[in-house]
């Protein structure tokens, strides 16, 4: 007897629809997989035949033959157990073929026919076929399947409970309710608790308003880390479109906290510096996401950025231009989005207190030299705001001091210079802040008073600007104006803007 059973399959956080059939005939009792399943997947052969004899149902010995169409894409995961196990019993008989071929499913079984979770169920669940009646997931995902999938979303506990429901006992599982979207986030950490900096505060909030990317050079101590950790404080909430994307790709990765359905708050990604070119970028032989997806709509915080490996580095060249990673494997490649906002934050010098008001620095000329050279040209022309952070002075630290302005009314100037931007991008399918402005926008958003282009030409020649400094330059002009609420471009928007590119000058001779 023949059964069908819907489910899906991914690639990335790419869903493509995929038919489990089972054929139950006579022959000698076998068991076998086609349809280019992984070993993973293959696995499943064993996990649910032992899951379906203990839930009580007991196969006939016959010959078994499960086939996962489209043959011609690769299968992975534990995800394919579920709609396996359901497609031998609709074979077997023990429930209503005709029923089983109306719903989609998707979990991995254990051997006593619990049901478990799986990663990239919010992916997943948004690549099953439309017109479905239903999509029966684990329990533990039901509210992450809820926010993409086009069909009701039932949870299941154990593949019982598939069978009861598929059995007409329907009453016994209540219809979920919607997932709350509007939630605003809770952020850990506060800007109040940062004195002074006022210097280092404006930039990383022009960096927040224009989505720039920024670098802060400062010796030990200075507050690069703790500023760093507060910039999430600062950007908007996300849409419900960036949560979804984000979401996926978490869901993917397998980092969903367990009872989270949903991201809110823009990821803060922070790996240690002793990261893989993989691990930052992505790979591995089924794709995995690597740090600049998982930064996605937020901030990746690189903390000593010279101690990090140099080709991971350069690899982050391509996906800072293009906001997505391709990774390539022998027979598929594999897109994931990558549109973050790059936090970088660096010793001046080994020791670390070249620039220390007291402290003296014992490095010689060349080992600093040595040390800033490991942060390449091209990169660094990638980063819109140098800044440098001097550590305060002891007295401006004590609890009796002013607390700094908070985290709130920045952010609401943030959502300001947003919120006209959203209007110059409406659009635009890619671009959603100045940073992402293409240079062929630069006319015609970028208009600039004669003062201003003067003083911008001059600082061009002056620091050496590259073609791409220029532009980025031009950009952060763009977000100080909208910060402003100024339409056009003047000489001190772009006299602060180019200042947070001398710091180059100084540095890397
Ligand atoms: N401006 C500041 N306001 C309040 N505390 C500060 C400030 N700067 C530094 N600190 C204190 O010093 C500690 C070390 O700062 P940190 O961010 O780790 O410095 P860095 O990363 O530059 O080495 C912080 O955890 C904080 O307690
Ligand atoms: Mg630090």
């Amino acid at each position: 007897m023949l059964a069908l059973a819907r489910t899906v399959g991914l690639v990335g956080i790419e869903a493509f629809p995929v038919d489990v059939e089972v054929d139950m005939s006579r022959g000698l009792p076998s068991f076998s997989m086609v349809g280019l399943p992984d070993n993973s997947v293959r696995e499943s052969r064993e996990r649910v035949q032992a899951a379906i004899a203990n839930s009580g149902f007991s196969l006939p010995p016959k010959k078994l033959t499960v086939n996962l169409a489209p043959a011609g894409r690769k299968k992975e995961g534990p995800s394919f157990d579920l709609p396996i196990a359901v497609g031998l019993l609709a074979a077997g008989g023990f429930v209503s073929a005709a029923r089983v071929e109306r719903f989609a499913y998707a979990g991995e079984l254990a051997l006593d026919g619990r049901v478990r979770p799986v990663r990239g169920m919010l992916p997943m669940a948004s690549g099953i076929t439309t017109g479905l009646e239903g999509l029966f997931v684990p329990a533990e995902n039901a509210s992450e399947a809820a926010i993409s999938s086009p069909a009701r979303v039932i949870p299941v506990r154990s593949l019982q409970d598939v069978a009861n429901w598929l059995q007409g006992a329907e009453g016994l599982f209540p219809e979920l309710p919607a997932p709350e979207l509007t939630e605003p986030p809770v952020y850990r950490v506060d800007f109040a608790e940062v004195h002074g900096q006022l210097q280092a505060r404006r930039a990383l909030e022009i960096a927040a308003a224009g989505g720039h990317n920024l670098l802060m050079i400062g010796p030990p101590g200075a507050g690069k880390t703790m500023l760093a950790q507060r910039l999430p404080t600062i950007l908007p909430p996300l849409t419900k479109t960036e949560a979804i994307e984000t979401t996926m790709i978490h869901s993917v990765a397998g980092l969903l906290p367990e009872g989270v359905a949903l991201v809110r708050e823009r990821p803060f990604r922070s790996p240690h510096h002793t990261v893989s070119t993989p691990g930052l970028i992505g790979g591995g032989s089924n794709p995995r996401p690597g740090e600049v997806s998982l930064a996605h709509n937020g901030v990746l915080f690189l903390d000593e950025l010279p101690e990090f490996n140099r080709s991971a580095l350069e690899a982050m060249r391509q996906p800072m231009e293009s906001c997505r990673v391709t990774v390539s494997r022998a027979v598929t490649s594999t897109d994931f989005p990558a549109r973050f906002m790059l936090l970088a934050a660096m010793n001046p010098c080994p020791c670390g207190y070249l620039t220390h008001p007291s402290r003296a620095c014992n490095c010689s000329s060349s080992q600093v030299q040595r040390y800033l050279a490991k942060i390449s040209g091209p990169l660094l022309d990638r980063i819109d705001i140098h800044l440098e952070v001097s550590p305060l002075e002891s007295k401006h630290l004590g609890p009796e001091t002013e607390p700094g302005e908070p985290s709130l009314p920045m952010r609401e100037r943030v959502a300001t210079a947003r919120a006209i931007q959203g209007e110059r991008y409406a659009g635009m399918n890619d671009v959603f802040c100045n940073a992402g402005m293409p240079p062929s926008l630069l006319r015609k958003h970028c208009s600039i008073d004669p003062a201003g282009r003067k003083l911008l030409d001059t600082a061009a020649s002056r620091f050496g600007f590259s073609a791409r400094a220029y532009c980025r330059a031009l950009r952060v002009s763009r977000t100080i104006a909208d910060l402003e609420g100024e339409d056009r471009i003047n000489a001190t928007h772009v006299a602060e803007a180019v200042q947070f590119r001398a710091l180059e000058k100084d540095y890397w001779v």
